[in-house]
């Protein structure tokens, strides 16, 4: 079976078994979207309104100041794939309680496990404390990370900020727009320790 079919199975799966109590709440799943054999695996928090609507990960304004940066460094989303640590809507867009973070978990481990990407980008705090709950967004962001987990395969992380909190502020804007700048050469750079 090749990697698209088993993240079709893996999607279909986690809709009937999640037990996220956002269901209850939420239009609908929005599972990770993109290509199934993609060198980074972006990592957001949870799907918004329009993501809630369409069923996609980023459809909304942030999903589209992600293209932008995204086609900065000639990438498309074609070439990426992009999830959330929360697969359904919080009410009002609240953050997500732990216990909706810890119900959705292992779903998210799971397209980890498939995609097995060169690098994990997190976009935003929330994503980055699901993995490393010590560091601060505004000192961690634009770093590489290194760091092997148990099952995982992927030991490389860059934390960013989320380009929802970035859209409106302008010092935040640009420092994104900055990080994102470093990507290909963090990849090369990751290439290169593991050849
Ligand atoms: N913000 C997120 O963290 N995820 C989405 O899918 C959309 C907006």
């Amino acid at each position: 079976m090749d990697k698209e079919q088993k993240l079709e199975n893996l999607h279909k799966k986690w809709i009937q078994e999640c037990e996220c109590d956002l269901k209850k709440v939420a239009t609908q799943a929005v599972p990770g979207f993109g290509s199934a054999t993609a060198q980074i695996m972006f990592i957001g928090e949870a799907p918004g309104k329009k993501e809630d609507e369409l069923g996609r990960p980023f459809v909304g304004a942030a999903g589209k100041f992600l293209d932008e940066m995204l086609s900065t460094i000639n990438l498309k989303r074609d070439d990426i794939y992009i999830t959330n640590i929360v697969k359904y809507r919080p009410p009002n867009n609240r953050d997500p309680l732990p216990e909706e973070k810890s119900a959705c978990r292992q779903w998210l481990l799971d397209e980890l496990k498939i995609i097995s990407p060169a690098l994990i980008i997190f976009l935003g705090r929330h994503a980055m404390n699901n993995f490393f709950p010590d560091l601060q967004i505004s000192n961690a962001h634009g770093k590489l990370l290194i760091k092997p987990f148990k099952g995982m395969s992927t030991k490389y992380f860059l934390p960013l900020y989320h380009p929802a909190a970035a859209l409106y502020d302008g010092s935040m804007r640009e420092i994104l727009i900055l990080d994102f700048k470093k990507i290909p050469k963090i990849l090369k750079e990751i290439e290169k320790r593991e050849s």
